[in-house]
């Protein structure tokens, strides 16, 4: 098993709004019940942002707490990666929005639309440009305020999306037995619109008549998301697996997407694995898109469940569609 990318997670950190949606919330107006909601996702509150935050407002304190968390200060960053697919605005990169929050006005920085499989691209991005000796510290966030994106007469979708930020500080490794051991990033543009939100973008420009339709918020073909989500998910972590010539025993821990608490319980059935090793936070913020591996490391690496050495594995897929996974030796 030898590194490919010779970089290490230097720091985490996260941040998720202070107001919370229950599924009572829903239950109260929608053709909803918190049993419906908990039987199938799993999901039992979501955080919603508050006036004057978005997802730059969000993702500055995800990525201040993973700066001070790998030890550095914010003009040690020298390229700022933002994944999202909740924008503050079309233009410019919710990224320079972001730097000039952190203060570090003449950084490179762009954003990913990735939608779930985000960060898995923000830090396969990421990794490859201190691989190349370009850069030195990375800061990638996956950022999300998905609720101002979802129709709250929709049963259908409103549930399941809620907002959040996990950052992470890339570095090159120290250490050539540390570092990410196999990347991979995949997409399959003929389903671009099994997850999207129909206007809004040049294809169907903003106007009384899409507002009046609702044609700004999400639509998901969610069954047919789901049947491919749980072969894909199976599929990535098999792959990933094998072609590191490692078994699930070997990991201490996998942080794949959280879309749906059924999807992750089939991939843990499927590996056999006790469930301290599937990282799960869906009950709490339900799916936050790019937000969710990152929340959710964050959360573990805190509770000091990581140590260095350790083997971890992250995977996802969402919106596009679009796939990744990472294994890395922490
Ligand atoms: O993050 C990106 C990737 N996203 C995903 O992976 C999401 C994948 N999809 C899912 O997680 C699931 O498909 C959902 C949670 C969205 C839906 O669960 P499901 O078991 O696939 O339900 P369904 O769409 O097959 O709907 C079953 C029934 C329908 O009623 P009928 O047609 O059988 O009468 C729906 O209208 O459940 C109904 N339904 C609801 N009922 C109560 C749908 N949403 C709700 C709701 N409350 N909130």
């Amino acid at each position: 098993m030898k590194v490919t990318l010779p970089v290490i997670i230097k720091g985490t950190g996260s941040y998720a709004p202070e107001g919370v949606l229950t599924n009572d919330d829903f239950a109260s107006y929608l053709d909803t019940t918190d049993e419906w909601i908990m039987q199938r996702t799993g999901i039992k509150t979501r955080h919603k942002a508050g006036e004057g935050e978005s997802t730059s407002t969000i993702a500055a304190k995800a990525a201040r707490r993973a700066i001070e968390n790998a030890g550095m200060e914010p003009g040690d960053i020298d390229l700022i990666i933002l994944c999202t697919a909740s924008p503050d605005v079309p233009i410019p990169s919710t990224s320079c929005i972001l730097q000039s929050e952190l203060g570090i006005s003449g950084v490179p920085c762009f954003d990913i639309a990735a939608a779930c499989s985000g960060l898995i691209y923000g830090m396969v991005v990421g990794g490859n440009m201190i691989s190349s000796g370009a850069y030195n510290n990375v800061l990638v966030v996956g950022a999300e305020v998905l609720t101002r994106f979802c129709d709250y007469e929709d049963r259908t979708t409103c549930i399941l999306f809620g907002d959040g930020a996990g950052a992470v500080v890339l570095s090159r490794s120290p250490d050539p037995e540390r570092g990410f051991l196999y990347t991979h990033l995949g997409a399959d543009g003929d389903k671009w619109d099994y997850i999207w939100v129909p206007a809004g973008g040049s294809r169907e420009p903003a106007s009384t008549r899409t507002v009046n339709e609702r044609l700004h918020f999400v639509r998901m073909r969610g069954r047919d998301v789901y049947k491919m989500a749980v072969v894909k998910m199976q599929n990535l972590i098999d792959t990933a697996l094998t072609e590191c010539g490692i078994t699930a025993d070997d990991l201490t821990m996998i942080f794949s997407h959280q879309s749906n608490r059924r999807i992750i319980e089939s991939v843990r059935e499927r590996l056999n694995l006790p469930e301290d090793k599937m990282a799960v936070n869906i009950d709490e913020f339900g799916n936050t898109s790019a937000a969710s591996i990152g929340l959710a490391l964050d959360h573990v690496r805190r509770r000091n469940r990581l140590k260095e050495g350790d083997l971890v594995l992250f995977a996802a897929f969402g919106a596009g569609v679009t796939w990744g996974a990472i294994v890395a030796r922490l």
